[in-house]
């Protein structure tokens, strides 16, 4: 099963902050999704997720067309986010926000789910009953994963999730992503601004420069996407290779 993002472009108002984003993984694959603050990483994965409406480009799931659907039918098709920052609910207890993140399912499924995420993260399974804002941060972030894996994605978008975390904890969150991959089967993509601590976990990364700001607040909607498929490097290890700009010239923002 491949997740494919075609030519993506995408704007907030007149401002085009997706320029022709273009990725692939697989079921069972996680790749790093790296770039510097604005440089659209977010709004990549909303975009995906259905969260922001593309203006261009596609959105594929086994060639199955998802642009611009809303996101609880790309959860129903396999999709789960991570949201930047966590957004767990506070007030709920760890057991109630698991059961948010599995209204896509049935009553059964949500129980096996369960389970496996307890499985995953016995320290949630032993907090089941306390609410979510008297978590730690990585208890947090641990319940933000565990909470996407409760629809059973085949593709779970995590954005930033150790950030603000102790190096310990970003460890352990990163060696649950790695059984998420090992164990469940399930591919992803994660947004890290640490190129080192992201390949740490993913086996290959796509590269996203910062919007050009002239051209971004001038070009408008109008003609969105002008020259997509250059802003952006893709590791060697990758199917596609560098792309080299053809509109006007990008610098990207950092390499590992
Ligand atoms: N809701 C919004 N309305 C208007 N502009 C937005 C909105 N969300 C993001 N932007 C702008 O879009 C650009 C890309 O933002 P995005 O959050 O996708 O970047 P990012 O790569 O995730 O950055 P960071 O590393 O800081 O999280 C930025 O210039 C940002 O200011
Ligand atoms: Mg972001």
């Amino acid at each position: 099963m491949t997740l494919a993002v075609e030519n993506l472009c995408a704007a907030y108002g007149e401002i085009e902050v997706l320029h022709g984003v273009n990725l692939k993984v697989e079921k069972g694959e996680i790749i790093a999704l790296l770039g510097a603050n604005g440089a659209g990483k977010s709004t990549t994965i909303k975009a995906i997720m259905g969260l922001v409406k593309p203006s261009a480009g596609r959105i594929l799931l086994d060639g199955r067309d998802l642009t611009g659907q809303a996101a609880h039918l790309a959860a129903r098709a396999g999709i789960a986010l991570v949201p930047e920052g966590r957004k767990i609910f506070k007030k709920m207890t760890v057991e109630e926000n698991l059961q948010v993140g599995g209204v896509v399912r049935s009553g059964a499924e949500v129980r096996e789910q369960l389970a496996d995420v307890y499985a995953l993260f016995p320290r949630l399974g032993e907090r089941r009953r306390q609410v979510g804002g008297t978590l730690s941060g990585g208890e947090q972030q641990m319940l933000a994963i565990g909470r996407a894996l409760m629809s059973r994605p085949n593709f779970i978008l995590m954005d930033e999730p150790s950030l603000g975390l102790a190096p310990l904890v970003v460890e352990s969150v990163h060696q649950a992503i790695d059984r998420i991959r090992r164990e469940m089967g399930i591919g992803g993509i994660l947004v890290e601004q640490n190129v080192a601590v992201a390949l740490t976990v993913a086996a290959r990364y796509v590269m996203q420069a910062l919007a050009e700001m002239g051209s971004a607040g001038g070009r408008g909607l109008a003609q969105p996407c002008r020259s997509p498929v250059t802003r952006q490097i893709t590791s060697p290890t990758s199917s596609a290779t560098r792309t080299e700009p053809s509109g006007p010239s990008v610098t990207p923002t950092g390499r590992p």
